[in-house]
C-alpha cells in the first residue's frame, strides 16, 4: 500500500468530532508514549509522544489573570521540559533547559506554577530536543479567556500540524537529524492534521458566527490560510488582540508557532461544506471542513468588534537602540564560518557537526546575550535574513510590535516571519526580568544553529 503526499493532503475523508477527555488528573501533565490514528482510516495507528494520552494534549483553558499549575511527569525515554509559548511568564517557569531550568529526566517531574497575564490563544510544547519531541506530538493548546469574550456561537481551537509518516507503517519517520531538512526549509511532512486528525470535519449551522483559534504546531510548514464558504476577520495574532479586526481577503501566512484568532460567519448553506484551506503555488489543500446543517437564528451582518485589549506596555520606537541580528547560512548561502564551542569553524566543519545556520556569527546559543537590557528599556531588533529561506523568529517572555515599512507600529506578536532576503524590525519593551531565548521556530533550524538569547535585568 502506498500513499502519495497528494492523497494524504487532498483526500476528502470526513471524521466527526470526538470531544477530548483529559485522561490524567487535571494537575498532571504526563509526557508519555501513546498510540493514535493520525493517518486516514484504513492506515495503521501511529505511535506518538503525547501529553496525557492525546495529540494535541488536552486544551488548558483558564481565565485571564489565573494561576496555572501543572506537574510535568516524564514517562518518556528522553529528558524533557515544557515551554508555555507566548505567555509573558515568570522566567523560572519558561521551560528552557540550560537557561531557566534543568531538564526533567525520565521518571522525574517538575512543577510548573505561574500566572497568565494576557487573554488569548497560546500553546504549550516540549522544549528539549524540540525538533524530535514536538514532531512526535508533544504539544497542546493553552487558551486564556477574556472576562467578556465576543458574541459567537462556537469557540473552536484548531491546532495544525504536519507529520512525516512512513506511508506503509504510518510510523513517524525518525530522521530528525536529516541534514538536507536542517539546511533547507526544515522538516516538512507528508500529512497535515488539525487537532491530531487528518481532514477533520466540524458541524456548524448556516449563518453561525464562529471564533476559530488557529495554532501552527508544525516543525517547519508555513500555512497560507484561506477561507472557503466563510467570511472572516482576524481579531488577534499570537494571542494579542488587533486594534481593529482585519478582513481576510485572500489568504494570510501562519508560520510555525504563530496563532491567529479569526471570527468567521458561515456563508455556506445547509447541506454544503465550508472549509479552511492552505494555498500553495499549484492549488490548495484542505485543513479543516465544516459540515453545514440547519440555519442559525443569528441575524447576519453584525459588525465585528475588537477583542478587549491586554494591558501592554507603551512602545515608543523612535530613537531607541537598534540591535541587528544577521541571519546566515543554509543551502545556497552556505556559511563561510561561524563560532561554535568557543572556536571559529569553517562552514564545512560546521556542516559535519550538523550546524548550518548562524545568528550574528554564532552557530549555537552564545555565552553572552545578544542583548543585555535594563528592565523597562525599549529596544528595536532588526532581523536581516541573508539566507535563501524564510524563518519564524520567536522571542521568549515578551511580545514585540512589528515596525511596518512606513515606520509605524504594527501588531503585537511573539513570532515574526522573516522571508528570504527580508529585513524586518520589531520593537520591544524589556519588561520581564530574566534570561530569554530568541530563536527560529523552524525547529530544525533552531537545532542547527539559529539560537540566541537576551537578558533583562
Ligand atoms: Cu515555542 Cu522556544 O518556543
Ligand atoms: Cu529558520
Amino acid at each position: 500500500m502506498t500513499i502519495s503526499r497528494r492523497q494524504f493532503l487532498q483526500s476528502t475523508l470526513a471524521l466527526s468530532m470526538i470531544p477530548r477527555v483529559a485522561m490524567a488528573s487535571a494537575a498532571e501533565l504526563v509526557a508519555q508514549t501513546s498510540i493514535q490514528q493520525i493517518a486516514p482510516q484504513g492506515y495503521p495507528e501511529t505511535p506518538v509522544w503525547s501529553y496525557s494520552g492525546g495529540v494535541p494534549g488536552s486544551e488548558i483553558r483558564v481565565p485571564q489573570g489565573a494561576r496555572l499549575r501543572r506537574k510535568l511527569v516524564n514517562m518518556l525515554p528522553q529528558p524533557t521540559t515544557v515551554h508555555w509559548h507566548g505567555i509573558r511568564i515568570d522566567n523560572a517557569m519558561d521551560g528552557v533547559p540550560g537557561l531557566t531550568q534543568e531538564v526533567v529526566q525520565p521518571n522525574a517531574s517538575f512543577d510548573y506554577d505561574f500566572v497568565v497575564p494576557d487573554a488569548g490563544t497560546y500553546w504549550y510544547h516540549a522544549h528539549n530536543q524540540s525538533v524530535e519531541q514536538v514532531a512526535r506530538g508533544l504539544y497542546g493548546p493553552l487558551i486564556v479567556e477574556e472576562a467578556s469574550g465576543p458574541d459567537v456561537d462556537q469557540d473552536l481551537t484548531l491546532m495544525l500540524d504536519d507529520w512525516r509518516l512512513d506511508p506503509e507503517s504510518a510510523e513517524i519517520s525518525g530522521d530528525f537529524d536529516n541534514g538536507h531538512d536542517l539546511s533547507h526549509a526544515g522538516r516538512l511532512g507528508n500529512l497535515v492534521t488539525a487537532n491530531g486528525k487528518f481532514d477533520p470535519s466540524y458541524p456548524v449551522q448556516a449563518s453561525e458566527r464562529l471564533r476559530l483559534r488557529l495554532i501552527n504546531a508544525a516543525n517547519a510548514r508555513i500555512f497560507d490560510v484561506a477561507l472557503d464558504g466563510l467570511a472572516g476577520w482576524i481579531v488577534a495574532l499570537d494571542g494579542m488582540p488587533l486594534d481593529a479586526p482585519l478582513r481576510v481577503e485572500n489568504s494570510f501566512p501562519l508560520a510555525p508557532a504563530q496563532r491567529a484568532d479569526v471570527i468567521v460567519d458561515v456563508l455556506a448553506g445547509s447541506g454544503q461544506t465550508a472549509s479552511i484551506v492552505s494555498v500553495e503555488r499549484d492549488g490548495a489543500y484542505g485543513l479543516v471542513k465544516f459540515d453545514v446543517s440547519g440555519i442559525s437564528a443569528r441575524v447576519a451582518g453584525a459588525g465585528i468588534d475588537p477583542l478587549p485589549a491586554n494591558l501592554m506596555p507603551e512602545v515608543a520606537a523612535q530613537n531607541t537602540p537598534l540591535h541587528r541580528m544577521i541571519m546566515q547560512g543554509g543551502a545556497m548561502r552556505w556559511l563561510e564560518s561561524a563560532s561554535l564551542g568557543g572556536a571559529e569553524l569553517s562552514g564545512r566543519e560546521l556542516a559535519q557537526l550538523g550546524r548550518f545556520w548562524a545568528l550574528n556569527g554564532y552557530a549555537e546559543r552564545p555565552e553572552d546575550p545578544f542583548l543585555d537590557a535594563r528592565l523597562g528599556s525599549v529596544h528595536r531588533i532588526e532581523f536581516a535574513n541573508e539566507t535563501a529561506f524564510a524563518h519564524a523568529m520567536h522571542l521568549h517572555g515578551h511580545h514585540f510590535r512589528l515596525i511596518l515599512q512606513d515606520g509605524t507600529l504594527g501588531p503585537w506578536r511573539d513570532t515574526v516571519l522573516v522571508e528570504r532576503g527580508q529585513v524586518r524590525q520589531v520593537a520591544l519593551v524589556a519588561d520581564n526580568p530574566g534570561d530569554w531565548l530568541l530563536h527560529c521556530h523552524m525547529l530544525g533550524h533552531a537545532a542547527s544553529g539559529m539560537m540566541s538569547w537576551f537578558r533583562v535585568t
